[in-house]
């Protein structure tokens, strides 16, 4: 089991998670801030479940995760307004990406927009989304799935994803220290999100697969017939790429993934 006051004895936050709401089960973190009122909501607000019965994917798949062996939370924050959101997305995902090669001296990519790759296989995915109150946006709520201590992956997805512990022996990872310094780079990326935006964007391209290489993109399943040169993100984290014809693409959806080099006959996870 996730403890709490383990956990709370390793924070060094100022304000994420000093409001932390652990479920031992829930439908899924993301859906529980969704429907938490207004008036209870602090930014920075963060919710863990050890087990989620509905846990949510991207695409509307299901995020199946190992209870009590994995990290599953979500973070809200209410930034005020949805300008740069996507960018505030990609810094968290910077924040796990770093907090993860730090704990285990291995070297971590972001597969644009979102998911953290080591080895080529997937440790860790993450579903933002926005919540509006009329023209407002009332929370931007930013859902973790880190694989940390799952040893065994069912079939589908074996060959495709790993974990903390797999990387590192077999050997049990403390998940209440991992978490807490994920959520200290979290408001330290956000500080940079509000005044560096620039810095931050250089920052997360450096770990984007493609970065600077011409590669294929997936467009719902199905190569573009053309390569792209992939130029990085723009600060409202959108994926800028250069075509064959000298045009610059602005991705802006998700139904478009990066191909990474040598892949190209793959199925995108
Ligand atoms: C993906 O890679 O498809 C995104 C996975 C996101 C999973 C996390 S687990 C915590 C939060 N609650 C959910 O229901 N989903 C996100």
């Amino acid at each position: 089991m996730f403890e709490v006051d383990k956990f709370n004895a390793f924070l060094q936050t100022s304000w994420v998670a000093k409001d932390f709401i652990y479920h031992k089960e829930i439908s899924s973190t993301n859906t529980y801030l969704r429907k938490l009122p207004t008036k209870r909501l602090c930014h920075g607000v963060v919710c863990l479940a050890d087990n989620q019965t509905k846990g949510r994917g991207q695409y509307n798949r299901k995020w199946i995760s190992e209870p009590f062996s994995n990290l599953t939370f979500t973070i809200a924050f209410k930034p005020g307004s949805a300008d740069y959101i996507h960018l505030l997305a990609l810094s968290c995902a910077l924040s796990v990406l770093e907090t993860v090669q730090d704990s285990l001296d291995v070297q971590a990519f972001l597969k644009w927009p979102n998911d953290i790759l080591c080895k080529n296989k997937k440790i860790s995915g993450m579903l933002a989304e926005t919540v509006f109150k009329g023209n407002t946006l009332d929370r931007f709520l930013v859902g973790i799935g880190i694989n940390v201590n799952q040893l065994e992956f069912p079939k589908p997805i074996a060959g495709q994803t790993t974990s903390l512990a797999r990387l590192n022996s077999n050997k049990i990872i403390c998940r209440e220290s991992l978490l807490a310094k994920l959520l200290q780079r979290v408001e330290f990326y956000y500080y940079k999100w509000t005044k560096q935006r620039a810095e931050l964007t250089q920052t997360i391209n450096k770990y984007i697969i493609g970065y600077g290489s011409w590669v294929h993109l997936n467009h719902n399943g199905a190569l573009l017939p053309e390569t792209y040169k992939i130029l990085g993100i723009n600060e409202q984290g959108h994926l800028l790429a250069l075509s064959e014809s000298d045009e610059i693409k602005k991705i802006t959806h998700e139904q478009i993934r990066i191909v990474p080099p040598g892949k190209e006959d793959i199925q995108p996870t």
